[in-house]
């Protein structure tokens, strides 16, 4: 999993390569994590785009708040982008990925038809941090293994086209472009998804903040889950709670918290707590 010693020469060599790939591309689709739309993009990236058509996809989207990710679907619509909800693990709204496509292209191909181009490939260029499912949507929308899945976020690829059908091809991110520690938040929500390894923060730290998260929108999944009507205040002893309910004590009745923090991340990051998004509309890290 990325750690923190990228930065800042890869982030350069990626963003040069991206640059000068994106002169190839028709539009972008900007593929986020839908738990934590902020976090896992890049700042760079509407630099980068320019004036670009762009599609964004709130990937995931099995795995985050359904209204959550509802808002920020207006959210982009009310800022003139286009955004999916789509779950690449299992092809959810990836098949809605063309006809928007082809909406935020509408007056480039507009162009094209004048110029008598038409029945061109459009080529679009896929952009995303590491392990926000980029091999998984492209797999799922070319309907081949080609884009091979890696379970190690950030393992070097090279350029690499696949054909969806004889109108469209995709291009996956050249290079790897790092997630950006704008904040110590962003860098906490990136390591509570597991985006990045958590061994740069504190587990329980990480554990503490998820707390505060779900006790201000998800009580009722906490107490669902852990059968815990209330927790207490202080997120620390919040986490001796919920570790204490899971039998985690150890000599002299006290919370082995570390096993504890581990279990709840776990828990959140294979989505036994519910559908849960760390970073509403409102957001800002
Ligand atoms: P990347 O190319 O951007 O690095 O991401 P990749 O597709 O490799 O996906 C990273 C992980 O996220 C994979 O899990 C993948 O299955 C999972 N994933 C991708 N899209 C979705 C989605 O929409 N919903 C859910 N729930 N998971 C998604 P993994 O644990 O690395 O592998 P595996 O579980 O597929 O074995």
């Amino acid at each position: 999993m990325p750690d923190l010693n990228w930065f800042p020469g890869h982030m350069t060599k990626a963003k040069r390569k991206i640059a000068e790939q994106i002169k190839l591309v028709d539009a972008v689709a900007e593929i986020v994590d839908a738990r934590i739309p902020v976090s896992s993009r890049n700042p760079d990236i509407p630099e980068l785009i320019g004036d670009k058509p762009h599609i964004v996809l709130l990937n995931k989207c099995d795995m985050a708040d359904k209204e959550k990710t509802a808002q920020w679907i207006s959210y982009y619509k009310d800022n003139k982008i286009i955004a999916l909800a789509v779950d690449a693990k299992s092809g959810k709204g990836v098949s809605e990925f063309k006809s928007a496509a082809m909406s935020a292209l509408e007056s480039r191909l507009k162009m094209y038809e004048e110029k008598g181009m038409t029945g061109r490939t459009l080529r679009i260029m896929v952009l995303g941090i590491p392990n926000v499912g980029k091999s998984s949507f492209i797999n799922r929308l070319s309907g081949k293994s080609k884009a091979k899945v890696e379970n190690r976020p950030g393992v070097t690829r090279g350029n690499q086209w696949f054909t969806v059908d004889k109108h469209l091809e995709l291009l996956d991110t050249p290079g790897v472009l790092w997630p950006k520690f704008d904040s110590q938040t962003v860098g906490e929500h990136l390591a509570i998804t597991g985006a990045v390894t958590d061994r740069i923060l504190d587990t329980e730290l990480l554990a503490m903040r998820l707390i505060e998260i779900l006790k201000a929108d998800y009580m009722q999944l906490i107490s669902d889950r852990y059968r815990i009507c209330e927790l207490p205040e202080d997120s620390y002893e919040a986490l001796c709670v919920l570790g204490k309910r899971r039998g985690m004590v150890i000599r002299g009745g006290e919370v082995d918290t570390l096993r504890a923090a581990n279990m709840l991340l776990e828990e959140f990051r294979n989505s036994k707590i519910g559908r849960i998004t760390l970073e509403g509309v409102d957001f800002s890290a």
